[in-house]
């Protein structure tokens, strides 16, 4: 028996095993979802992909996963996110035991350690299992158990420790005794074991229990009945080793991933002024000297550099922000916000935006696949779609690049320093020159030279009278008449009264 071992996080170092095995075959009844449990995503990946990252830096030769509830929606994505894994299907789900047995089999070959662990604990951390494999390779156990001491240990198996204090047995709640029920040391439900005894103990386990499955730690009890070396380890992060059984607990496991991403930024010297409502992606990182105002959400692969400004209340999803630019109230996809550009407020960045230096992106403008050239300004209530600007030019307000013509996207190029009038649309394809000014209200179809000034509006005409003739007895007529009196009056030198302001 070995006695038990407290985990240090920090302490990772070259553990290994031959192969990880995630058990992720069961149904999560209680997720009341037709996602299966193991893909609800949180803090930028679903819940196997957490477990997975957690294994990945043991090197193992094979990973497989136990498949059976929405197997395919599980193997799809399995194939996305770790196409060297093995799949293995369990047909029935006839409990943790089978599900792990199954996974051996379809490794017939295999020696040596290999750790088991549940698809359901998103917060195990890499240095948990590094620490875990290390105690067991350390000790020469058979089988090692990661446990932890928590509050509520309700639903959970209890951890059975013999008068010299090593681990006997595992009890499950439906099983347990009043007394073992008080036991508040957990299992995790990850484990290292050598395969060779796993499979002969998992060819001896029974399905005598509450719930008639075959219990994976039943294993345990078995070999220490043989006299075979067992151990435990206390994780350090009780977090660590918490399920996901339903939403509610999904929601607090998301909170908890995300308090230690932010935890680690502040650490780290970024600003993160409300903590409460900012969300960080496991998969996005921050430098120094960065600030997320409230309501910020960096999420996928979003960067954000030293000096950059980011929030109130927006979300980058897969964006790259350069040092010293500021984001305020914007939605950004897969965008290049280029050093020191200014977006938003209320701004709508899709795929395929990049900004170069300095740039400007106003209030209420939206862009797609569009190149913004170094301190050029797209400052209000315009679309830029499918575009390529130059630099230092100016786009006037409420622009539309118009790219679309019901069938085909197509492409406008606008030059360095050009100067677009208020209300342009550009139809494209459709080339404005560099220096080129284009006057407001303009629709530009053809091309405009560099230089050049390009009207594209029907030219005025006032049709006078008008109002007095056809709109008779309106106030406008009566503030039309009112003008041309004083109008008169003024050209025959003599004083009118007052024009009174307009109406309260
Ligand atoms: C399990 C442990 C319990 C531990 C808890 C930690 C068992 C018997 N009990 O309980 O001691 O405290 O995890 O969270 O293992 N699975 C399959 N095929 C099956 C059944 C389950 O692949 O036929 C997978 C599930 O997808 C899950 C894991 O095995 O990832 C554990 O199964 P689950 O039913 O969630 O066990 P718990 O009751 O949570
Ligand atoms: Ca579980």
């Amino acid at each position: 028996m070995i006695a038990q071992e407290t985990s240090v996080p920090d302490a990772a170092g070259g553990a290994t095993v031959a192969a990880v095995v995630v058990l992720a075959a069961g149904q999560g009844t209680r997720m009341r979802s037709s996602t299966p449990k193991v893909l609800h995503p949180l803090g930028g990946r679903s819940m196997l992909g957490h477990v997975l990252a957690a294994a990945e830096p043991l090197g193992a030769e094979a990973t497989v996963v136990v498949v059976g509830a929405g197997r395919s929606a599980v193997e799809e994505h399995l194939a996305r996110i770790a196409p060297g894994a093995l799949p293995v299907v369990q047909e029935e789900q006839r409990g943790s035991g089978h599900a792990a047995a199954v996974a051996l089999a379809a490794v017939p070959d295999l020696e040596g350690p290999v750790l088991l662990v549940n698809g359901d604990a998103p917060l195990l951390r890499a240095a948990t299992v590094a620490e875990l494999v290390d105690t067991h390779r350390r000790t020469g156990s058979t089988l090692t158990v990661l446990t932890a001491e928590v509050d509520a240990p309700t639903g959970l198996g209890r951890i059975i420790r013999g008068a010299d204090g090593g681990v006997q047995a595992i009890v499950e709640e439906s099983d347990a005794t009043d007394e073992q029920r008080a036991i508040r040391e957990i299992n995790a439900g990850v484990y290292v074991a050598d395969a060779d005894a796993l499979r002969r103990s998992l060819a001896r386990i029974g399905a005598d229990n509450e719930q008639g499955e075959q219990y994976f730690t039943d294993v345990l009890g078995l070999l220490v009945a043989e006299g075979a070396p067992v151990g435990g380890v206390i994780a350090a992060d009780p977090d660590d080793v918490l399920g996901c059984n339903d939403r509610r607990e999904l929601a607090a496991r998301r909170r908890t991933l995300n308090d230690r991403v932010l935890d680690d930024l502040m650490r780290a010297g970024v600003t993160v002024v409300d903590p409460q409502t900012t969300w960080v992606d496991v998969t996005a990182t921050v430098e120094p000297d960065a600030v997320l105002e409230p309501g910020t959400q960096l999420l996928g692969t979003t960067r954000v550099a030293t000096g950059a400004v980011v929030g109130p209340d927006t979300t980058l999803v897969d964006t790259e922000v350069e040092e010293g630019a500021t984001v305020v109230r914007a939605h950004c996809l897969q965008a290049v916000i280029g050093p020191a550009v200014a977006v938003g407020p209320f701004a709508y960045l899709r795929p395929g935006t990049r900004l170069g230096t300095k740039a400007k992106i106003g209030a209420f403008v939206e862009t797609k696949n569009a190149d913004i050239g170094a301190g050029s300004k797209v400052p209000h209530l315009s679309y830029v779609g499918d575009a390529t600007i130059g630099q230092g030019t100016n786009i006037g307000a409420a622009t539309v690049f118009v790219n679309y013509d019901g069938v085909a996207k197509h492409h406008t190029t606008i030059g360095d320093h050009a100067r677009t009038g208020a209300d342009n649309m550009f139809v494209a394809p459709v080339t404005v020159g560099d220096g080129a000014y284009t006057a407001a209200g303009s629709v530009i179809t053809s091309d405009v030279p560099p230089g050049a000034m390009a009207i594209a509006r029907a030219p005025q005409r006032n049709v006078g009278g008008w109002v007095r003739r056809r709109r008779p007895g309106t106030p406008a007529a009566e503030a039309a008449e009112a003008a041309e009196r004083r109008a008169e009056a003024s050209a025959e030198g003599r004083s009118e009264a007052p024009r009174t302001d307009h109406e309260q």
